[in-house]
C-alpha cells in the first residue's frame, strides 16, 4: 500500500561561483521551507569549477535547507576535477576527492517514511563511456553504466512494498526542450535499463532548462533548471516541486520573477504511474526515435 503522497523539492545546477544568482539563492532559502516538502534533492552542478569556495558556499546553503528537511545531493560534471585523471589514467577516485571531502558519498541513499531516494553517478568527465563523435561533448556529456542501473535496481528491490522510488543523477535523461540535446551518451541503452530499475521518477538537470516528461510511457522525468545566469534563451530560472501519489507523478514548475524577487507557481505536468498512456512532454522525447 503506497503512502498517500510524498513531496520533494528538486533543485539543480546552482553553480556557485561567478554565475550564481544570489537573489535566487536567498529567495530559495526562505521559500523552500514553506512548500511542505519531505526532502530536497539537488541533481548536481553545485559549482562552476569544483573550487573550494564554490563547494563551501553550496555546503552552507545546504545546511540552511537541512534545518528544515533532509537533503540529498549528487555531483554534476562541473563538480569533479576530471583533468586530474583524464580517461581514468590515474584512477577514478582522484576526480571526486574534493567533492567527497565536502559532500561525502557520490551515490547517496535517503530513506523516508514511504519513499526511498537513490543517487546515481552520471558524471565521469573525460571518460570512455561518455565519449561521442561530437567534440562539444568532451567533459560535458555523461553516461549511466549498467553497474549503476543494476545497483539502483537492487536498492529499489529491497525497499518496502509500496514505497515510492525516486532516482536522481545529474545529466538530463530526456532531450532538452530548447537544446534538443540528450545529457547521456548511449541514451537508448540508458532508457532501457532505467525502465528496469523500478523507479517512479527520475530527477535530473544539466540542460539549464526545465522539463517534465516520460520515458517509455511509464517513467516520469523531472528536469530542473539552473539558478545561475546561464539559462537557455534568456528564459527565467525554474525549479521543480515533485509530488508522487498512488496514481501519478506531478511535476510543478516554479518560475523566477526577477522584478519581484520571488518564485511564482507555474505549469504542472502530471504523469500516470506504471502502465498508463504516454503523456505529452514539454521536454519531448518520450519514445525512441
Ligand atoms: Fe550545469
Amino acid at each position: 500500500m503506497s503512502s498517500p503522497h510524498i513531496t520533494l523539492v528538486h533543485l539543480s545546477d546552482l553553480h556557485f561561483g561567478g554565475y550564481a544568482d544570489l537573489a535566487q539563492i536567498e529567495a530559495l532559502e526562505t521559500f523552500i521551507p514553506t512548500l511542505g516538502a519531505s526532502a530536497a534533492v539537488v541533481s548536481g552542478d553545485l559549482s562552476q569549477r569544483a573550487r573550494h569556495g564554490e563547494f563551501q558556499a553550496a555546503h552552507a546553503f545546504f545546511q540552511r535547507i537541512r534545518a528544515h528537511m533532509p537533503l540529498l545531493v549528487v555531483p554534476g560534471n562541473h563538480d569533479l576535477e576530471w583533468w586530474r585523471s583524464p580517461l581514468g589514467i590515474f584512477g577514478q577516485t582522484v576526480k571526486y576527492e574534493k567533492y567527497a571531502r565536502y559532500f561525502g558519498d557520490l551515490t547517496p541513499v535517503l530513506e523516508l517514511p514511504g519513499a526511498v531516494i537513490a543517487g546515481a553517478l552520471s558524471s565521469y568527465g573525460v571518460a570512455f563511456g561518455s565519449l561521442t563523435w561530437n567534440l562539444r561533448d568532451v567533459a560535458v556529456k555523461g553516461h549511466l553504466p549498467a553497474s549503476e542501473t543494476s545497483r539502483v535496481k537492487a536498492i529499489f528491490d529491497q525497499a518496502p512494498a509500496g514505497a515510492y522510488r525516486i532516482l536522481t543523477f545529474h545529466h538530463n535523461a530526456l532531450p532538452g526542450g530548447i537544446s534538443r540535446r540528450h545529457g547521456l551518451a548511449n541514451w537508448r541503452s540508458a532508457w532501457r535499463r532505467l525502465l528496469t530499475t523500478g523507479a517512479d521518477v527520475v530527477l535530473c538537470g544539466h540542460d539549464h532548462t526545465e522539463g517534465a516528461g516520460q520515458i517509455g510511457g511509464e517513467l516520469a522525468v523531472s528536469t530542473s533548471g539552473t539558478h545561475s545566469s546561464r539559462t537557455r534563451g534568456g528564459r527565467p530560472s525554474v525549479f521543480n516541486l515533485v509530488k508522487i501519489d498512488g496514481r501519478a507523478v506531478h511535476i510543478q514548475h516554479f518560475r523566477w520573477e526577477s522584478s519581484g524577487g520571488r518564485f511564482l507557481r507555474s505549469d504542472t505536468n502530471s504523469f500516470a504511474r506504471r502502465g498508463a498512456p504516454v503523456a505529452v512532454s514539454v521536454a519531448g522525447g518520450e519514445h525512441e526515435s
